[in-house]
């Protein structure tokens, strides 16, 4: 395999903890709002009703949860990119992987408030990328060099922020047709 398709695939591989913390979040979701229904100053809500603790705490178990059986395939099959050799560690990057995806997520929606967007209304980039941006920004600030190894390179940069909108919405469109989602985005 080509060195830049390898990296391609092992940013994609290494990411899918993230990459499915969010669908998990729509079908863990539903209940208490993260923000407690409270607006902010300019009377919007801080974060809305598309933003629940049980989404936020499942879908970033299922992500963390994804992270771990790719652990255990990695040491066993030995082929796969490994998170780390150091099974803690490894428990360590796909919580922040997870939970990383869905604090970026509640990020978006604050924005989205912010800008005076409605919950569930269409964010062009915002939805799709914020949630992988901070994802990676907090796997950069725990583990540096895995990051860098990994993630800092052209084609799993560009694969990554291509694939990841591509791939949001064809969930999304899947949620929808499954009735867990209200709209196709
Ligand atoms: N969800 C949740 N808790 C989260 C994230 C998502 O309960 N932390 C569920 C909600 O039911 C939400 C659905 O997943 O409606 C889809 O998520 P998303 O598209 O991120 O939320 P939106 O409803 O579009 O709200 P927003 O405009 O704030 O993004
Ligand atoms: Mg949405």
């Amino acid at each position: 395999m080509s060195d830049i398709v390898y990296q391609a695939i092992a940013a994609l591989w290494l990411s899918l903890p993230a990459l499915s913390a969010n669908p998990s979040a729509v079908i863990f979701g539903g209940g208490t709002p993260m923000d407690f229904g409270r607006t902010l100053g300019d009377g919007k809500r801080v974060l809305g009703d598309g933003k629940t603790w049980r989404g936020f705490i499942g879908g970033g178990a299922a992500g963390a949860f994804v992270g771990l059986i790719q652990q255990l395939i990695a040491m066993k099959i030995g082929y796969f990119p490994i998170f780390s050799q150091d099974f803690l560690q490894a428990f360590f990057m796909v919580l922040i992987l997870g939970y990383g995806a869905l604090l970026g997520d509640a990020l978006g929606s604050f924005i989205k408030r912010r800008l005076g967007i409605g919950r569930g209304d269409k964010a062009f980039l915002l939805d799709q990328l914020t949630f992988l941006i901070v994802a990676l920004f907090l796997l950069y600030i725990a583990f540096p060099s895995f990051f860098s190894r990994y993630f800092w390179n052209a084609p799993a940069m560009i694969t990554l922020f291509v694939l990841t909108p591509l791939l949001h919405r064809i969930v999304n469109i899947i949620g929808y047709r499954m009735g867990k989602k209200e709209v196709p985005w």
